[in-house]
């Protein structure tokens, strides 16, 4: 393919937040009276927070009206925010920052393209909001994943054809996201919830440009 931009979401590619967020979701289910595990988890990666909570309230067999439901996941969003407020580019994850310096030293375009309404304050936090061209996050979108708004929206501030783009995703909503959106895909993670991805890579650490100009 002719590369010319790569969209890389933030949540468990460039940084392990996920396990802030599962934090912060397995608190919520305590309070209401359900344990809620890693496995329960995979389901709610990548997927936006009120779609995830309705995910775990299903897991737990509880119901709520609409009003509950914003405060719930509001005070998961409050926990959360805390758990991310110290987080410092000690936390970005391995590879990343070769891979991007790589791909921009190749004049390829980088993009953020995140489900969550944090992705700003991640990336300060960790500071390498200008290691990105574009960032598009859950602020700009309206479809969640795998709806691929948050993808085609990262290609259109790129000023890229969708099929000069290669998304990176650790979620199975977001490998089909990215399918959807008629874009090659990069499964970060394992090859058994990966497996629709063009390719599967363990991390960020290997991969080369020539592998992705490949696919
Ligand atoms: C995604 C995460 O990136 O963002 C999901 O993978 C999360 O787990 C979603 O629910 C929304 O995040 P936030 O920060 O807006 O609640
Ligand atoms: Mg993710």
């Amino acid at each position: 393919m002719e590369l010319k931009g790569c969209i890389f979401d933030l949540d468990g590619v460039i940084v392990d937040t996920a396990k802030y967020h599962f934090m912060a979701w397995r608190r919520l289910a305590k309070e209401l009276g359900f344990v809620f595990t890693l496995e329960d988890n995979e389901a709610l990666k990548g997927v936006s927070r009120m779609a995830s909570l309705e995910i775990l309230l299903k897991t737990g067999g509880v119901t709520a009206s609409d009003k509950e439901k914003e405060q719930l996941a509001a005070r998961k969003n409050g926990w959360y925010v805390e758990f991310i407020s110290g987080m410092t580019p000690d936390e970005i994850l391995p590879g990343s920052i070769r891979l991007l310096k790589a791909l921009r030293k190749e004049g390829i375009l980088t993009g953020i393209g995140s489900a969550s309404k944090n992705a700003g304050m991640i990336l300060d936090g960790i500071r390498l909001r200008e290691m990105f061209d574009v960032i598009v996050d859950g602020n700009k979108i309206h479809k969640a994943k795998p709806d691929p708004e948050v993808f085609l929206r990262g290609a259109e501030e790129m000023n890229l054809q969708p099929s000069e783009c290669i998304v990176f995703e650790d979620a199975q909503a977001g490998i089909e996201a990215a399918i959807a959106g008629g874009m090659k895909c990069v499964g970060v993670g394992s090859p058994e919830l990966l497996g629709r991805a063009d390719l599967v890579i363990p991390d960020l650490r290997k991969i080369t440009i020539k592998q992705l100009r490949n696919l």
